[in-house]
């Protein structure tokens, strides 16, 4: 029998610096080091700070996952990192890490597409998932519905036309007073809110067009209105009926792509995964007779743990490793349907 690969994986792209080990199917360690509260005072992530602190963070990191995993550095036969879609400085430096663990040991690097490990990381939470699926994915970077046909067959049928659904969560927050990240905060005020305030008009429930920026723009002008005749605004109400319209376009859009491709499993991917009425929505697809999967929220938010799962994927499916003057692509994204 042919020797369980171990992966490490080194996830670096925006504000969680991560390092895990994969052996075969089985996770050995996952570690995450959050920025979270470094950017909080500033209310969003910033980037020169953001790489800074990965370069602190990431050889710590990368060691206590390797302890963890209770394995030597030389056990290790492939190195897997993200090279897109994120901060280009933040990128690099779990790049600069992943090239010289890859050049010392002579072991393999692979280059992983960030959008699709968040995708991927439904493999390690439910282990009997086969392609092909649909991937509902809801990040701060990025918001669509992705056809996965193959391990390594990524289509995207619709996406935003301009701000991700996490994006619009966060300045939303923002504009409503609440700390970095929005999300969690609008998720728990909305379950105390009335989802009643009609922010925008409903999208084309034909069309697998998204977008945000102008949702986001109705909150801030209904804000603004408000404070302008004196009136204190319902928080609970805003984060729930922004909730509500974010969330709803989605699950749209999700239903959409189940009616056209006739497929019917359907898995949710990136940090706004957690969100409990988004999971809510997903699981109702339950009644049109589709399978629904959904990773724990340690694995919804970024996590090295997904980058190593992608990355055996492509590994067991010969894909070719990267090299060494590999280089990192901020807007790396998933190819459309049409363009393949
Ligand atoms: O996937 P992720 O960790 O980073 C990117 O790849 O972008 O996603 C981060 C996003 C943030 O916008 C955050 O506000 C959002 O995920 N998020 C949530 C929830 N938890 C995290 N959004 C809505 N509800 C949540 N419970
Ligand atoms: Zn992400």
């Amino acid at each position: 029998m042919e020797k369980e690969k171990i992966i490490l994986g080194i996830e670096t792209s925006c504000d969680e610096t991560s390092a895990a080990v994969l052996r075969g199917d089985a996770l050995l360690s996952n570690i995450i080091s959050s920025q979270i509260e470094i950017h909080r005072r500033f209310g969003g992530v910033v980037p020169e700070i953001a790489s800074r602190n990965h370069l602190t963070a990431v050889l710590p990191v990368i060691d206590e996952a390797v302890s963890a995993a209770g394995i030597r550095l030389s056990d290790i036969d492939a190195i897997a990192v993200t090279y897109g879609a994120g901060l280009v400085g933040a990128l690099l430096v779990g790049l600069s890490a992943a090239k010289a663990l890859s050049y010392s040991l002579g072991v393999p690097l692979y280059a992983v597409n960030h959008i699709e490990a968040h995708i991927a990381a439904n493999y390690i939470s439910s282990p009997n998932l086969k392609p092909p699926f649909l991937a509902v994915v809801a990040s701060g970077g990025h918001t669509g519905v992705v056809k996965v046909s193959g391990y390594n067959k990524f289509a995207l049928l619709g996406t935003t036309s301009d701000d991700a659904i996490g994006e619009a969560f966060d300045k939303v927050a923002r504009a409503i007073g609440l700390p970095y990240p929005g999300g969690p905060e609008i998720d728990r005020r909305a379950k105390q809110g009335n989802p009643d305030i009609e922010f925008v008009s409903r999208k084309n429930k034909n069309s697998y067009v998204l977008s945000y920026s102008g949702l986001k723009t109705a909150v801030v002008s209904y804000l603004h209105n408000l404070s302008q005749r004196g009136i204190e605004p319902q928080i609970n109400d805003v984060c729930a009926s922004f909730q509500k319209t974010a969330v709803d376009m989605l699950v749209d859009t999700a239903a959409l792509a189940v009616k056209k491709t006739g497929i019917k499993t359907v898995v949710l991917a990136g940090g706004v995964a957690a969100n409990s009425y988004l999971r809510e929505r997903i699981s109702g697809f339950k009644q049109m007779g589709c399978e629904v999967h959904f990773p724990p929220m340690s694995l919804c938010t970024d996590n090295a743990a997904m980058i190593c799962a992608r990355a055996r994927d492509m590994i067991r499916e010969g894909l070719p490793s990267a090299a060494l003057d590999l280089n990192a692509v901020s807007y790396l994204k998933i190819e459309t349907e049409n363009s393949l």
